[in-house]
Formats: C-alpha cells, structure tokens, sequence
C-alpha cells in the first residue's frame, strides 16, 4: 500500500467517539478523511469535522463527516500533512496553497498529529520553499522584502488556469527558496511581520506528535 494511505488510514484510529476533529488538505489527509468516514459509518461514531480548505470540506461532505467550524466547537484532534518536518517537529506547509487555515485549525487543536511518508523527513528545513499567503496588492514589496533575508522569492503560477494560484482566501502565494533554516520560530515572526503577508508555511512548535509511513509500516514519534 502507498505509504501516504498506510499513516491517512492508521492516523483514522486515533479518533474517538465523540470528537471534533480538524480535517488538514493534502494528498495524505485525504487518506485520512476517507478511512475517517468509513469509521463513522461502520462504527456508527459521532464525529464533527472542521475543515481546513474546500478540498476538505467537499471530501468531508462526500464520506458523510458532519462539518462544524471553529465559532461553534473547540478541536480535540487534528490531523494534517507537510511539505517537510524536521527533527524539533517544526514543519513547511503550504504545497497546496492551504497553510493558512490549517495553522489557525491545527493550532487551536488540543493535539495536533502530523502525517507524512518518510520522504518529508528532514535535519534542517529549507529544502522546500516556505510558502506565503500574500495579499495581491503587497506583491511586489513583500518579495522585494524576503530578499532581505536571503530568500528567493517566486509567485506560484496555477496550472488549468491562467495568471497565478488564488487561495481559498482570494489570494496570491509567494514562494520563497531560503538556504536552510536555522531558526524556524524567528523566520516564522518575521516573515508574518512583513506588510501584506497573510501568513507563511512555517508551523513552528505546535506539533504534538508525528506519524511517519515507512516501508516496515507506521512509526509514531513523540515530542520528550
Ligand atoms: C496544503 O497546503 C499543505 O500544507 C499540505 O498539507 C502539505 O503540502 C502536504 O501535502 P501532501 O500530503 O499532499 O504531500
């Protein structure tokens, strides 16, 4: 099986009877959202889902999760990908344009698990450009901006549309290539101080525990 399937499918395990649960976007989330459902059915759980994009909303909606949002309910678990993670559990997000919401879903979870195959691994990160949500209008100055901290910036341009990538927010992403990243708290802070950003990929300490899909099977690692 697909190693993004196995750690989706074993993340689904981890839910209770009675949760709500924040739903994360990706390719490996949507292993999870559909094994979730099929929980749901077959032990008929009680389950609400706060969904962090319209890819998992209407994933959500199609394996029969009843979607709640944040006004209504506090998270007790979520779930999501990355890009990368490194060995301090902090995380690139963001390859889907969606790391917006799911900071402010993930954050506010009482535990957040992250699910990733062991390609995303990594000591340091930077490998990945750190992905910025940037109000259209800031284009131009927020990428004149990150090239103060060394990074190289580039507006992500979408595929199947012309012109660049829209967010679900109505926004443009900046991609920025650093070398790698020493201090992902403080390049967190300073890029989200820059004007016109909305928010950036990197989710510094807010990972509570990771599930990594190998080839032996799922390895579960804890913060100490
Ligand atoms: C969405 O914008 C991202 O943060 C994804 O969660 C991340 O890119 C991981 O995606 P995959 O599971 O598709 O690799």
């Amino acid at each position: 099986m697909e190693l993004k399937k196995i750690v989706g499918y074993a993340a689904a395990e981890l839910v209770e009877n009675g949760n709500v649960v924040g739903l994360g976007t990706g390719s490996t989330t949507h292993y999870f959202i559909e094994k979730l459902g099929e929980r749901i059915k077959n032990e008929n759980m009680e389950i609400l889902g706060i969904p962090t994009s319209y890819q998992s909303f209407l994933l959500a909606k199609d394996s029969g999760i009843i979607i709640t949002t944040l006004e209504e309910n506090n998270i007790d678990i979520s779930v999501d990908g990355a890009d990368e993670v490194d060995s301090n559990f902090n995380l690139i997000k963001g390859g889907g344009a969606a790391h917006t919401i799911e900071k402010i879903v993930d954050e506010a979870a009482t535990k957040f698990v992250v699910i990733v195959d062991d390609s995303k691994i990594v000591d340091k990160l930077g490998a990945f450009p750190v992905p910025l949500e940037v109000i259209p209008q800031a284009c131009r100055t927020v990428s004149n901006h990150v090239k103060k901290f060394e990074g190289i910036p580039s507006l992500r341009m979408a595929k199947m549309k012309d012109g660049p990538v829209i967010t679900d927010n109505g926004n443009f992403i900046v991609d920025v290539q650093f070398n790698a990243i020493e201090n992902p708290a403080n390049l967190e802070k300073d890029l989200n101080a820059i004007p016109g950003v909305v928010e950036n990929g990197i989710f510094a300490g807010i990972v509570d525990e990771v599930l990594v899909g190998t080839a032996e099977g799922v390895k579960t690692l804890k913060k100490v």
